[in-house]
């Protein structure tokens, strides 16, 4: 299904390039007006995802930079928190991690943060191109330069066993797919109620497991809502209980 687009100032300076480049892509539709699907919207020379139904929402960017992301980069307990110790960076640094279900790069950028090579990929299109820009972005912070090498993306999913994959042999994959009950939450934000009209509930989350499984060195990480049962109804070795979140380990061998 091909994508709308809305820029209401493509002429502004900071929004010609990227709205030029996107346009190009033959399954982006400018608009004129917002719409009440989601669309992508191009502000600020920033890509975002909004919906017209929530006019006052401000739109949802990849932003590794500002915000949430950045104020758990520096006061989130960096190797101390739960995704940390439930991937293993907090035993070994540099390990290859595989980000499975990338979604919105924010349990990537924090993996990576703590010095893990990241491989993020993403099937959805829309969201792929919104971490593009996230990561584009993060390009020009200096400061945040060794972070951004760190990190890389690929469109595709572990479920094609895509090309993306055949270079990178992951020490650990991680998983994070869509959780239906999330959408329905009275405490889930409404910029993430967009998100989730846009990528749906993967309702094929249960297939992710095997593959992972056959591909990761040490272990396979699955987040799941606290009181979610386990990914394709698998036990897994053990699990690290987070704030709102759970983190199943299925370990394959020990870290080294
Ligand atoms: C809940 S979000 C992940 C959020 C992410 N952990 C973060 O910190 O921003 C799930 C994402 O996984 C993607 N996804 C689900 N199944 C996938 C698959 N088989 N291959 C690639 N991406 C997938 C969805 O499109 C969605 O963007």
């Amino acid at each position: 299904m091909n994508l709308k687009l809305y820029c209401p100032n493509p002429k502004h300076y900071e929004n010609q390039l990227l709205f030029r480049d996107i346009t190009a892509l033959d399954w982006i539709d400018p608009i004129k007006q917002p719409g009440t699907q989601p669309f992508l919207i191009i502000e600020q020379g920033m890509l975002g995802l909004a919906d017209a139904q929530w006019p006052k929402v401000h739109p949802v960017y990849v932003d590794f930079q500002s915000g949430a992301v950045a104020h758990r980069r520096l006061y989130g307990g960096g190797a101390g928190q739960a995704v940390a110790k439930a991937v293993g960076v907090s035993k070994k640094k540099n390990l290859r991690i595989l980000d499975a279900t990338a979604g919105l790069g924010r349990d990537a950028f924090v993996i990576a943060s703590l010095g893990a090579q990241v491989l993020m990929l993403e099937r959805h299109r829309g969201v792929h191109l919104l971490l593009t820009d996230g990561l584009y972005r993060l390009g020009f912070n200096g400061e945040l330069g060794d972070i951004q090498q760190r990190l890389t993306l690929a469109h595709g999913s572990l479920l094609d066993a895509g090309e993306a994959l055949a270079e990178f042999a992951p020490e650990v994959i991680y998983l994070d797919p869509m959780f239906p009950e999330r959408s329905k939450s009275a405490k889930v934000k409404k910029e993430m109620a967009i998100f989730h009209e846009l990528v749906g509930d993967d309702a094929d989350a249960d297939a992710l497991l095997a593959p992972a499984l056959e591909r990761a060195e040490f272990r396979v990480v699955v987040k799941r809502p606290k009181q979610a049962p386990h990914l394709a109804g698998k036990v897994p070795t053990t699990a690290l209980i987070g704030k709102s979140s759970r983190f199943d380990i299925y370990s394959k061998r020990a870290i080294i």
